[in-house]
């Protein structure tokens, strides 16, 4: 791999299993004395596992002193191997290359009230939110739905946390007549009251309804998936991308995806996930009917047409000019 200004060489401090199939890795700066840059709650970071595979982990420690960084990882042994690589390969003392936070989740911590939904493995940037909100002494709901108490990271912390009595669990392996209703959990909006979840993109589709039919506005509504959407489910239709400042025309074939035309040609676009989800790709588009297919960039970006995922976006057709 190049050497980078965007990688930060951290030592992996400890790894522990927190959940059935799930584990924590805490990092830290390799050299001692560093301190790794601050970030905000939502922020996550890129994991360089081998030169194919990059992937993307919410940080989860409450505490953000710089001193050291906390993911959580579920292995999926159907997945595309970034997280079997890491339950496999990665133990303490090893050294591995991130990179710096970025948060596409960010919290708005001027609201009145909140509710944090976590789905899953989605509780990791949700945690934080929630210690977040509980320092600042605001008002909040947690729900959380998982498979069963075993597979919910951070199970014992949330128990102990100091807002243990804010949380509602819901897990599918108990028999109880309160089911999950997102209804029930969103409840009617007013004004000051926001919304932040993180969980696979259908349970996160079926809270968005639910908040539309109760006069949520989408503004209010914050959602981070970790399951792209669209990719490969949609039409593709041939276009020409347009590089404005050199001029360059290149073709995009239906059944390739721009980035790796854009990769072919030099134009040194950063890359990342090649899923959509991260926002390291986001490209200024100077003109063209943009198809976005990406999980980052919200209605009213997408509406103003000046920006693009380029690792899963395409053009409707005709030509894209890319303002790089
Ligand atoms: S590379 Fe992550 S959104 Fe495009």
């Amino acid at each position: 791999m190049a050497e980078n200004a965007h990688w930060i060489d951290v030592s992996v401090q400890s790894v522990i299993d927190i959940a059935q199939g799930i584990k924590s890795y805490e990092f830290v700066p390799l050299l001692e004395g560093n301190t790794l840059p601050p970030y905000s709650v939502g922020s996550h970071i890129d994991v360089y596992i081998s030169d194919k595979i990059i992937r993307q982990y919410s940080l989860c420690d409450p505490s953000t002193n710089g001193d050291s960084y906390r993911i959580a990882v579920k292995c999926d042994v159907n997945g595309r191997g970034g997280s079997l690589a890491l339950h496999e390969t990665v133990f303490p003392g090893k050294t591995l290359k991130i990179s710096k936070p970025r948060n596409n989740f960010p919290l708005n911590t001027e609201a009145q009230e909140y509710v944090l939904i976590a789905g899953g493995i989605g509780i990791t940037p949700i945690l934080s939110m929630a210690y977040k909100l509980h320092q600042l002494g605001k008002k909040f709901s947690l729900t959380i739905a998982a498979r069963s108490e075993k597979m919910l990271a951070f199970a014992s912390t949330l128990a102990s946390s100091p807002f243990a009595d804010r949380i509602t669990y819901f897990f599918d392996n108990e028999s109880t007549d309160e089911r999950f209703s997102a209804d029930a959990v969103v409840g009617k909006w007013f004004e000051g009251k926001e919304l932040y979840m993180c969980g696979p993109s259908g349970f996160m589709s079926s809270i968005v309804s639910a908040a539309r039919e109760n006069s949520w506005p989408d503004t209010f509504i914050h959602s981070e998936t970790f399951v792209s959407r669209n990719l490969g489910q949609l039409e593709n239709l041939p276009f020409e991308v347009k590089i404005a400042s050199s001029g360059k025309v290149f073709q995009v074939a239906a059944d390739e995806f721009l980035i790796d035309v854009l990769n072919r040609n030099h134009c040194g676009v950063p890359c990342s996930c090649t899923q959509g989800i991260c926002g390291s790709c986001i490209t200024p588009v100077a003109s063209g009917e943009i198809e976005h297919r990406d999980a980052i960039l919200t209605d009213t970006e997408r509406a103003a047409g000046d920006q693009m995922c380029v690792c899963v976006g395409r053009a409707k057709g005709g030509r894209i000019v890319l303002d790089i």
